[in-house]
């Protein structure tokens, strides 16, 4: 297992994921535990692009509960259809939102989160497991480009 990432500065946002995702990819392809990779990702993600919050949320009975994750502590239960990450979990789709404050319902962890993409994760059989969140202290951050890495880097975690 590799055990630095090499992370490319200063080049565009696609080409920053094409570096990174397929390292990622084989870091979590050599580890069948679900959480370990899932901390490697946050991990991988959090030094690549140094947004406020990454992390899991993992489906447990009827609700979300924290998983690994790297920024400032949060909120460790979601409901199912509240917020962002709960909405997604509901939904089975992923949601970009380019401002927290105009989204109805969401679900402030940190004052500090200004916009956001939740993707969720889906097991080989079709069903949500899970979600990523990405949060930014910055409007509009996230787009198609985001979207499209980020639920690659997902299926490889199922
Ligand atoms: N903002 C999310 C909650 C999770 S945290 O921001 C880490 C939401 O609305 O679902």
């Amino acid at each position: 297992m590799a055990e630095s990432l090499s992370i490319s500065r200063n080049v565009s946002k696609s080409d920053q994921y094409e570096s990174l995702v397929p390292q990622i990819e084989a870091l979590v392809a050599g580890e069948s535990d679900l959480i370990a990779n899932m901390a490697n990702v946050a991990a991988a993600l959090y030094s690549a692009f140094g947004h406020l919050w990454i992390g899991f949320y993992l489906v447990k009975e009827d609700e979300l509960v924290l998983g690994p994750f790297q920024g400032p502590i949060a909120c460790t239960r979601i409901q199912k259809g509240k917020g962002v990450c709960g909405t997604s979990w509901e939904e089975e789709k992923s949601i970009i939102v380019d401002d927290v404050d105009a989204f109805a319902g969401h679900i402030a962890c940190s004052t500090q989160s200004k916009s956001e993409i939740v993707i969720p994760i889906k097991s080989k059989e079709g069903k949500v497991i899970g979600v990523l969140d990405v949060d930014s202290a910055d409007l509009e951050m996230f787009d198609e480009v985001d979207q499209k890495y980020l639920e690659r880097l997902v299926a490889s975690l199922s």
